[in-house]
């Protein structure tokens, strides 16, 4: 079998997502089980998309709106923007994949980071498309690195800002001064997958970068502030004219009906989002509060999720930490081998993955 797979195919370290619950309820035999370990909400999902989906229900013998016509224009009021300026995603995963193949020919590379959201490398690989990346800097994207390898072949570039699994961000006058040295024919995609936790007057506003620039490409989700994970939606906002390209390449009816829905509905709920907000920016100072009366180090982070260095071999941090029922995720995978990132929970989550973790790591510190 093996001889008859793609090369590409066979090189391919593929994904490794964060643990289910219910797989570890059933595997350790545990009652009680918290994950944080995927970014998702703790809040659940936005009320409003719940209700919206079970008045969708009973119409999912159709197929979906395969141009998604009501979630293009409430994203394009919301962002004041046209609606021909989104493409709607089977998440923003899927729409790394269409970027890539939209715009990167066989011969032409792809520039990212190490240390990064891992599916930019893993999808261009299945593509058979070469990844250049710069090592990170302070757990940041060292954009200057990054200018060095961008060679006649250099297509595009994965920014992810803030950064997973770091939490770090890009300043904006970092990022104008990147964009700037740019070739003209390479293309950026920064990936926002975690914008609305963003807690800093200085994060780039890259809806009027992509306005002045035609080859700035934005990649936003409903998986984390809006609690839609499991429905998988995912929205890339670029050029109009890119954004049709961008539109031959996904699958006809690649965003179910009920994400469409709850898409549309889930912008209209701000009650929501501010709770979620507020939930992460105070359990993100109560993580900082306590990592430093407990001298554990982390990076500070722009994000709903903290990398943590807890001085020993993460993975096995992260099976302890299974034992008692507290799903955090390791990132030997990343390049980061001590390191656990924990995404922040509700108050209660919080104080029971702290108490764990401390446990786990105490004194263990080589
Ligand atoms: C930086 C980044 N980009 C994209 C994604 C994918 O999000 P989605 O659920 O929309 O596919 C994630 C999910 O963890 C992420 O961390």
């Amino acid at each position: 079998m093996r001889k008859l797979i793609r090369k590409s195919v066979l090189k391919v370290n593929p994904y490794v997502p964060g643990k289910p619950i219910e797989e570890t309820k059933r595997e350790l035999g545990l009652k009680e089980v918290i994950k944080l370990a995927s970014n998702e909400n703790p809040l659940g999902a936005s009320p409003k998309a719940v209700s919206a989906i079970k008045k969708a229900l009973s119409g999912i013998n159709r197929y979906p709106d395969a141009q998604g016509y009501y979630l293009k224009k409430s994203l394009a009021n919301s962002l004041g923007l046209a609606a021909e300026n989104f493409v709607l995603g089977n998440g923003s995963d899927e729409l790394i994949d269409v970027v890539i193949k939209t715009l990167v020919e066989p011969n032409e590379n792809i520039l990212t980071s190490e240390g990064t959201f891992l599916e930019y490398e893993i999808i261009a690989q299945v593509n058979d498309r070469r990844v250049k990346k710069a090592p990170l800097y302070n757990f940041k994207y060292d954009l200057e690195a990054m200018l060095k390898l961008i060679d006649a072949k250099t297509k595009l570039v994965f920014i992810a800002n803030p950064n997973n699994p770091t939490g770090t961000y890009l300043t904006k006058n970092k990022v104008a001064e990147f964009i700037n040295a740019l070739p003209p024919k390479v293309f950026v995609v920064f990936d926002e997958a975690y914008n609305a936790f963003i807690d800093v007057d200085d994060y780039p506003d890259a809806l009027s970068l992509l306005k002045k620039n035609k080859r700035v490409i934005v990649l936003r989700t409903f998986s984390k502030a809006y609690g839609l994970a499991g429905l998988r939606l995912g929205y890339a906002i670029a050029d109009a004219e890119l954004a049709g390209y961008l539109e031959r390449i996904r699958q006809p009816f690649n965003v179910n009906l009920l994400a469409q829905v709850a898409g549309c509905a889930a912008l209209e709920d701000k009650a929501f989002l501010a709770r979620t907000r507020r939930l992460i920016l105070s359990g993100k100072d109560f993580f900082y509060r306590e990592f430093s009366r407990l001298g554990i180090n982390y990076v500070c982070s722009q994000a709903n999720f903290i990398l943590v260095d807890t001085g020993i071999d993460s993975r096995q941090v992260f099976k302890t930490m299974l034992r008692s029922g507290v799903i955090v995720r390791e990132m030997s995978q990343y390049g980061l081998k001590n390191f656990v990132r924990v995404t922040i929970g509700t108050p209660n989550e919080n104080k029971k993955l702290l108490s764990v973790l401390s446990k786990t790591i105490k004194g263990k510190k080589k």
